[in-house]
């Protein structure tokens, strides 16, 4: 899950790099590097750590060129060093690569190589690639040939940028189920994993398909497919702008995209609501909607944060479409053997649209030839491509490596998909009616961030959380521990609280806290007793409740007070105060929140 930049044009290519690989950076951040062609030579930099270290080591150097490719790493193969950090090259010199991705087969070809000569410098998969096509370059095929077969023998999926120096008009491009978008510039072409990265740079973009070699120069481009036939590609423009994707007035993108928990609930259901005629349209199932009144059986398929979405989903699906619904670890449906009766369709959720493991899965729902219907965040990303409809989440660019609003935009959707299906089985204008009042119940919240704050530094210094929650509360707590664990590196297990008598309440002591998310609803009072079964263990309690409710207090050591509302849409409210306590924890312990160890933000290989 590494980050890709490159750029062809007029003007000086290094700082473009360096700002585009400082906005992939949530995508990898354990080294960094670049190339670029001065005269016909190639200048590589490389630095272990964040690009700012690479940024510092360059300030003096002005190295003045107008191609050039970077990257910025998130180790697989061989440990974050300045040797493994890309790019890499040929032996000669004159080929240069930056990869993300996995090359499976890159130890017999690192043999096959050395067998004919080619010297090594790292231990990544990604060298063969250069010593490759220098290999077919040393029997006199031309580059493009050159490349061509490299690319025949490489398996595995990749995202390559490539330059070589006989060819200095030229940047090279191509894909196998990596992600890779062009940004198409005037006199001037990018290259990047990620369409974030080129916001303020342009807005235009043509997302690269697997199996196609993009040759770029600064005012033209030119797609081939591995057959060697031109294939023609769409420029689409971007809805985001730069502003989006900075963090303003926010010292972190976690608390930015947290505090736009409101105004991303509303741009999902904005336009798509009419609660008046208890209808909601959403136009991009449309194109589906016939084949969606056959569905009998739902099957979601996601990872992460959107796997828990999805299971507050399966609530929605079960209770309000009346839909038999099963939510799958992607990771785990893609190596199930398993039959699919007629009207099984799937819902691939995902925030980047580009994790690995939610693509293969809703690929293998469609060999067996499943109706695939996505929610995904990142407009034009693979997986909204690969599906045959969906709705997108309008949520804007998530740059924080801990998904937070998307999670809410992602709840959103997931129930008007519920109640679009549910075809007046389900009086659903109460429903309606209610969402339009979250986005305000969620800013009441916001405005008490500072009781977080204060509750965080107290809980700071404990090694272990257990988040408790029960019906539509269950998956809030796996997120909320997820968000905890991802944020602080605190082990935080999330459990459904009548489960804990199975086995975690052995864990409970004075030194053990439970967040006890417990709103006033059909399950409240089943919640205080297992508080008690805490309480009698000498457990503290942190509780998430219902304002007004005057009970918890009893049990509970802090409590934190969220609005009413319905059932169904209290997770919309109890979610909010995870984040913030997460984000709190995680900076009073010192941590880069917007980028914690050993995360990034879309897993793009297996
Ligand atoms: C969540 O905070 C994490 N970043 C991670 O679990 C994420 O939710 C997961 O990788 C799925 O990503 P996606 O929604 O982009 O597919």
């Amino acid at each position: 899950m590494c980050g890709i930049i490159g750029y062809i044009g007029e003007e000086n290519a290094l700082p473009i790099l360096i700002s585009g690989l400082k906005a992939l950076e949530y995508r990898g951040y354990d080294s960094a590097g670049v190339a670029l062609l001065v005269g016909d030579k190639f200048e590589v930099r490389k630095k272990v750590g964040k690009v700012e270290i690479l940024e510092e080591s360059l300030k003096d150097n002005n190295l003045d060129s107008h191609i050039g490719i970077g990257h910025t790493r998130w180790a697989t193969h061989g440990s974050p060093t300045e040797l493994n950090a890309h790019p890499h090259g040929d032996c000669s010199g004159r080929v240069f690569a930056v990869h993300n991705g996995i090359i499976e087969n890159y130890k017999e070809l690192k043999s096959y190589l050395e067998d004919r000569g080619h010297i090594f410098r790292s231990q990544t998969d990604t060298e063969v690639v250069p010593h490759l096509i220098e290999n077919f370059l040393n029997s006199g095929k031309d580059f493009d040939t050159s490349l061509f077969d490299a690319l025949k023998m490489i398996r595995g999926a990749y995202a390559l940028a490539i330059i070589d120096s006989k060819n200095p008009e030229t940047l090279y491009a191509t894909k196998l189920s990596s992600p890779l978008v062009i940004g198409v510039g005037v006199e001037e072409n990018f290259l990047a994993s990620d369409p974030s990265a080129l916001i303020g740079k342009t807005k235009n973009v043509v997302y690269l398909g697997d199996g196609e070699i993009a040759k770029i120069n600064h005012n033209n481009i030119n797609i081939i497919n591995f057959e060697k036939q031109e294939t023609p590609f769409e420029i689409v423009s971007l809805e985001w702008d730069l502003e989006q994707a900075q963090k303003g007035d926010f010292s972190h993108f976690m608390l930015k995209e947290i505090f736009e928990g409101p105004e991303v609930v509303r741009s999902a259901f904005r336009g798509r609501i009419k609660p008046k005629e208890n209808a909601v349209k959403l136009g991009g199932l449309e194109i589906v909607s016939d084949k969606l009144k056959d569905i009998k059986r739902l099957i979601v398929l996601a990872c992460g944060t959107s796997y828990y979405a999805g299971l507050v989903g399966e609530y929605y699906f079960e209770e309000i479409s009346k839909i038999p619904t099963e939510v799958h670890f992607a990771s785990e449906f893609r190596y199930r053997e398993e039959t699919f009766n007629e009207g099984t369709a799937v819902i691939a959720i995902s925030q980047s649209g580009e994790t690995a493991d939610t693509l293969a899965a809703m690929k293998k729902a469609k060999e067996h030839g499943l109706m695939a219907l996505g929610i995904v965040n990142t407009v034009g990303s693979t997986i909204a491509r690969e599906t045959e409809a969906g709705v997108y989440n309008h949520a804007g660019p998530e740059i924080g490596v801990a998904s937070t609003k998307a999670f809410l935009s992602q709840l959103t959707i997931l129930l008007l998909m519920a109640i679009y299906l549910s075809k007046d089985k389900y009086t659903t204008e109460p429903l309606l009616k209610e969402l339009e009042k979250i986005p305000n119940k969620i800013e009441e919240i916001l405005y008490q961030s500072s009781q977080l704050e204060e509750l965080a530094e107290k809980y700071k210094d404990y090694e272990n959380f257990l988040f408790l929650g029960r019906r539509y509360n269950y998956p809030v707590a796996l997120e909320g521990a997820l968000k905890l664990k991802e944020i602080s590196y605190i082990h935080a297990e999330g459990y459904g609280a009548r489960e804990m008598k199975h086995g975690p309440i052995a864990m409970i002591n004075p030194d053990f806290p439970s967040m006890a998310i417990v709103p006033q609803n059909s399950v409240s009072e089943k919640m205080f007793s297992n508080l008690e079964e805490i309480k009698a263990r000498k457990g503290p309690i942190l509780a998430i409740a219902t304002e007004g409710d005057k009970k918890i207090s009893s049990l509970a050591d802090d409590v934190f007070y969220v609005p009413k509302t319905m059932e169904a849409l209290e997770p919309f409210l109890t979610v909010v105060p995870l984040q913030l306590f997460s984000y709190y924890i995680g900076t009073k312990r010192g941590f880069d929140v917007d980028k914690p160890r050993n995360l990034a933000k879309s897993v793009t290989v297996e």
